[in-house]
């Protein structure tokens, strides 16, 4: 990792954690705090994208600070806040918008998903959207993106967006930031409905969260997709059944993983059993988190400080950046 590299990253506010914003995500932000300059924030102008309502766009924010607090980053050690609390974001965001091109916008994976999810709905937004993320990285002039592999494109387009700028204006203002994980490759936690990735809206009963109720996971865990189970020795796992295997391997003992690989492999696996341990193991893992984000619903005063505190810190960073690149572009001094 480069020295004093400048670390950002968000989370969209849909709502509650899941295990794949934790480990593709929070998990490595947790870590970074303690040797970086850091800033995490919630993306909610990316959330306009969708058109959530304001009451619930409001407590879908509170809950990803409250989250971010029981996943154990610390206000004292990084820049907690809310992208709207930096509206320096959304000129920036214009500006790169100048060098962004229709066709390269447009061949961006997650916008003809979303495209083809809300057909009605395929707002300027929604196909700016890596332009605005490139806002949220560059006006920190960040070093490190740590993001799950399903950012990686996103990632690419920062660099693109980036390095176009410093040639264009014949500077190197921008750092060229990287995705990063603390291992060699991004994550992809998969979901338990058999296929694809764990995610918010890829249907019900495919996320776990950080905070659900025991009940509530041992339910989903038991109604995960599997097949008829193996019928030849030591053959590869269908990804259905490769998919609870890595979600294993995230939350539970190596050697437990370990007894049921080999049970596949020598096809005496019950998968009700496989299933069983799953869900106690999840459970153990989230339930401190679950303590801590009941604890901190409950202390709105902290909660608020947090939240002023890092718009606070977040504009001493951004507010300077954007006015270097209004200066390089040429704009008259305002402040
Ligand atoms: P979002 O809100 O979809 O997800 C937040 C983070 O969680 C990771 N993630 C996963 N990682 C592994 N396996 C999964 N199943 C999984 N699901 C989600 C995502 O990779 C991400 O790191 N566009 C971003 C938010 C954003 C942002 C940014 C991120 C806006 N501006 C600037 C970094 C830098 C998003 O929608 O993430």
């Amino acid at each position: 990792m480069e020295k004093k590299a400048i670390v950002l990253s968000g989370i969209r506010p849909t709502g509650n954690l899941h295990l794949g914003n934790y480990f593709g995500a929070v998990k490595n932000f947790v870590k970074m705090q303690d040797t970086n300059e850091c800033f995490f924030f919630i993306a909610d102008y990316h959330m306009l994208t969708t058109h959530p309502n304001p009451k619930d766009l409001q407590g879908n924010v509170r809950q990803v600070v409250i989250e971010y607090l029981a996943a154990g980053l610390d206000p004292e050690k990084a820049t907690i806040y809310l992208q709207s609390d930096l509206p320096e974001t959304a000129e920036l965001y214009l500006f790169l918008n100048m060098n962004a091109y229709k066709g390269e916008l447009e061949r961006v994976t997650t916008f003809k998903e979303k495209a083809r999810k809300q057909p009605d709905n395929i707002n300027a937004g929604l196909l700016t959207y890596p332009t605005l993320m490139a806002a949220d990285i560059l006006i920190h002039r960040s070093h490190l993106v740590p993001v799950g592999k399903d950012q990686e494109q996103h990632l690419e387009m920062t660099r693109t967006f980036a390095r176009r700028f410093n040639r264009m204006y014949k500077t190197d203002f921008f750092p060229i930031p990287r995705a990063f994980n603390f291992s060699d490759k991004l994550v992809k936690i998969p979901g338990l409905d058999g296929s694809g990735k764990m995610g918010k809206s890829e249907g019900e009963g495919n996320a776990v969260f950080l905070a659900e109720d025991p009940a509530s996971i041992r339910k989903k865990v038991m109604r995960a997709v599997t097949d008829a189970g193996p019928t030849e020795m030591n053959q590869t796992k269908p990804e259905p059944i490769q998919n609870l295997f890595d979600l294993m391997a995230v939350v539970s003992k190596p050697d437990t993983v370990e007894y049921f690989d080999d049970q596949y492999n020598k096809c005496t696996i019950r998968y009700g059993d496989l299933k069983k341990q799953l869900a106690e193991d999840i459970i153990a893992f989230t339930g401190p988190f679950r303590e801590r984000i009941i604890e901190l619903t409950a202390d709105t005063d902290y909660v608020n400080n947090v939240i002023e505190m890092g718009a606070e810190k977040a504009r001493a960073s951004g507010v300077p950046t954007v006015r270097g690149v209004r200066e390089i572009i040429g704009f008259r001094k305002i402040y």
